[in-house]
């Protein structure tokens, strides 16, 4: 079964190893890889400060990847979306399909959302599939928006509402739980 797990002090070593390997690094707009010290500070930061929600994701004991949700003190209860699976192993598997179905539960049920949203490079093709799967809608094209290794990349916008997660979710719940991949 594939679970959210609150982040452990014994993460912090995985996290940074994940955070440094290529194929999770070339899809996220950091400026760089994270030195040790700034990953500790990230990593204490997503624990304590009540703008930033961070979750392991684990199938069974097994870290598998990392899901958080950012800006959560803004007034206008939205949030922005991260997530990785930390090894080729892992993925493609329907490990982050369960983990969306989670994350967007925690988001819209704990965590009173109206609205959660993520920046796509436009070139990810397994995100922007995965997450128009579970239902996210595309909201806008972004030109040049970031500069990953001094290249200017383009992004893609989206976006899920509460009132739209709360007409997928049961059929979304029970084809995971049906396929073994979350408890019913
Ligand atoms: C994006 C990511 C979290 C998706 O998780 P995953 O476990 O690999 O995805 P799943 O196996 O659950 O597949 C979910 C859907 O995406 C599709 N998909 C998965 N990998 C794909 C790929 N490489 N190309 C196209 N579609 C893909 C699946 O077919 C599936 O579609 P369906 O739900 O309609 O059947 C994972 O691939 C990953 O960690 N990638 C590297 C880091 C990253 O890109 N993070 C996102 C930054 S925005």
């Amino acid at each position: 079964m594939i679970e959210l797990r609150d982040l452990r002090d014994e993460d912090e070593g995985v996290l940074f190893q994940w955070r440094s390997e290529p194929e999770v690094d070339r899809w996220m707009s950091d400026a760089d890889l994270p030195s040790r010290e700034a990953h500790a500070a990230w990593f204490k930061a997503l624990r304590t400060d009540p703008d930033m929600r961070g979750w392991m994701i684990v199938r069974g004991d097994a870290p598998m990847g990392l899901l958080t949700l950012t800006g959560l003190n803004s007034h206008h209860r939205r949030a922005s979306w991260n997530w990785f699976l930390g090894t080729a192993e892992a993925r493609g598997r329907g490990v982050g399909r369960a983990a969306q179905v989670l994350g967007l539960d925690r988001a819209f049920g704990e965590l009173g959302l109206h609205k959660v949203f993520a920046e796509v490079m436009a070139d990810n093709d397994a995100a922007l599939k995965a997450q128009s799967s579970a239902g996210f809608r595309r909201e806008g094209y972004l030109r040049g928006h970031v500069l990953k290794d001094g290249q200017p990349r383009d992004v893609v916008l989206l976006g899920i509402l509460a009132s739209e997660w709360t007409e997928l979710r049961e059929d979304a719940r029970r084809a995971l739980s049906d396929a073994n991949l979350i408890a019913a």
